[in-house]
């Protein structure tokens, strides 16, 4: 079966009242340059922003965020993470829980640092006595103890690690096995049984659970078991070294190498109509084949003074540079991208404008529940991590960017971009040396923003402290997109 390509169109109005400027990144959406939302696309205060594009991706949760350069971490920690839901007829064909806060739960998880009742989300990430160590408070959903009825049937939780840097390791309080359904970009082939999942920033996970056995009134939790968190992964006992200089304020935070809650779960009545068994098969995944690769490109985490850099393994331009291309990838290709640590703490790898698949961790196949469609991997300290993926449809325009999805490395600039030709030469002996010496010649861009009539307007709102989760964006790709006076819905 074909990954449904029915095309959608719609159009979000996105209001800025944060009083700053912003941008709205559609976190593992296959869209253009243009729409992508990255650093490129700012917008201002008072403005409105308007993409517009086709949904091609298959069904699973995204996400969106502000991702304007040196900002990002702030915007996101103050609450701006919210869930774009893709639905299509591969995954309608399967018996899986689908009413949206009932038996399809999303959990959005981050940690923040309060001073009284503000969040304190101070800029500065390799500052030693940097605050973002000082993430206690754990909220899911934008709440502190959250709590969720479910019923006792098969439920569907979508987990969205949306912290700036610490690393979530999801299982149940009672170690009672679970099935994890979807990686970031689709449903897997078959659902993956586990007691935990490990879910670095910017990961998703669909995860079902049964309750059909439990009585009505139990109550367990789902929890981050940190304490069985690896060395260099932050958020374990050792976090490894970040910088060059070990992280100080960390051990005093008490969701350091602790096992801690992050949602209380009481199992009430069944619904009408439950679903009672977990599905036996999932989507079609058919992962590029190595044999097919035009290209491969490496590139290297390295820890370093002012923060570790992404790119050459050199100190030529080792952060990110809105006047350099790093990379030019020929419209069309397949590639594979060898993400090479040097570090001694890990950092997950992200790549906008594509959904790729893990070849290998250090040489050995990924897990299961790593083998569908990924847009962040957690490159661990000194692992080799090899993807693969075909860079289609998109061509020239803004460019697109590759980043640690760690907030405050990326704003510090462990980020680089790349533009995808419509006709470029590759080096096929590409070794990882480039010196990134090509100019940008997109930095005159600055995309113009025009109100347009209808659509559906997502509010970013700023009083202090927005705390709220911002709404979940539906895209049903088999429903015909309702209109009411012009506008599409979004739930
Ligand atoms: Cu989730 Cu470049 O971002
Ligand atoms: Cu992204
Ligand atoms: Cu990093």
């Amino acid at each position: 079966m074909q990954p449904d390509q029915s095309a959608v169109y719609p159009t979000i109005n996105v209001f800025n009242s944060l009083g700053e400027e912003t941008t709205v990144h559609w976190h593992g959406l296959h869209v253009s340059g243009e729409d992508d939302g990255g650093p490129w696309s700012s917008f201002g205060s008072n403005e409105t922003y308007n993409p517009t594009f086709t949904v091609k991706d298959k069904a699973s949760t995204y996400w969106y965020h502000p991702h304007l350069h040196h900002l990002t971490q702030k915007q996101v920690t103050l609450g701006l993470a919210g869930l774009i839901i893709v639905k299509d007829g591969e995954e309608a064909a399967i018996n899986l829980p689908r009413t949206y806060g009932v038996d399809d739960i999303p959990l959005i998880m981050q940690t923040k640092a309060f001073t009284g009742n503000s969040i304190n989300y101070v800029i500065g990430p390799m500052d030693p006595v940097n605050p973002i160590n000082n993430d206690a408070v754990f909220m899911m959903n934008g709440v502190i103890n959250a709590q969720q009825n479910v019923p006792r049937q098969v439920v569907r939780f979508r987990l969205l690690n949306g912290a700036h840097q610490r690393v979530f390791n999801v299982g149940l309080s009672n170690n009672a096995t679970f099935y994890q359904i979807g990686s970031d970009g689709g449903l897997l082939a078959a659902p993956v049984p586990l007691t935990r999942v490990r879910l670095a920033p910017g990961e998703r996970a669909e995860i079902l659970v049964n309750f059909s056995t439990y009585s009505e009134g139990t109550e367990l939790f789902l929890k981050s078991f940190a304490s069985e968190l690896p060395v260099g992964f932050w958020g374990a006992t050792n976090p490894g070294n970040h910088s060059g200089n070990g992280p100080s304020n960390y051990n005093p935070n008490p969701l350091n190498g602790t096992n801690f809650d992050i949602i209380k779960l009481t199992v009430s009545a069944s619904t009408v109509n439950p679903v009672l068994t977990i599905p036996s098969t999932g989507a079609n995944v058919s992962p590029l084949s190595e044999l097919n690769a035009n290209n491969v490109r490496i590139k290297f985490l390295t820890p370093g003074t002012n923060g570790p850099s992404i790119g050459p393994n050199s100190d030529i331009n080792p952060y990110f540079n809105f006047n350099i291309i790093n990379d030019y990838v020929q419209l069309g290709d397949i590639e594979i991208w060898e993400i090479h640590s040097k570090s001694n703490a890990y950092h997950p790898f992200h790549i906008h404008d594509i959904q790729f698949y893990i070849l290998s961790r250090n040489g050995v196949l990924p897990p299961l529940n790593e083998r569908g469609r990924k847009d962040v991997v957690a490159v661990a300290p000194n692992e080799i991590v090899r993807f693969i993926a075909k860079f289609d449809d998109f061509g020239e325009g803004v460019p697109y960017m590759y980043h640690c999805h760690i907030l405050p490395h990326e704003d510090k600039g462990m980020m680089g971009q790349f533009i995808v030709k419509k006709n470029v030469y590759v080096n096929k002996n590409f070794n990882g040396t480039e010196n990134g010496s090509i100019n940008n010649p997109y930095n005159t861009f600055y995309e113009a923003i025009n109100n347009s009539p209808g659509g559906a307007t997502i509010n970013f709102i700023s009083n202090g402290d927005h705390n709220e989760v911002p709404p979940t964006i539906v895209i049903d790709k088999q429903a015909v997109i309702k209109l009411v006076n012009g506008q599409v819905i979004i739930k």
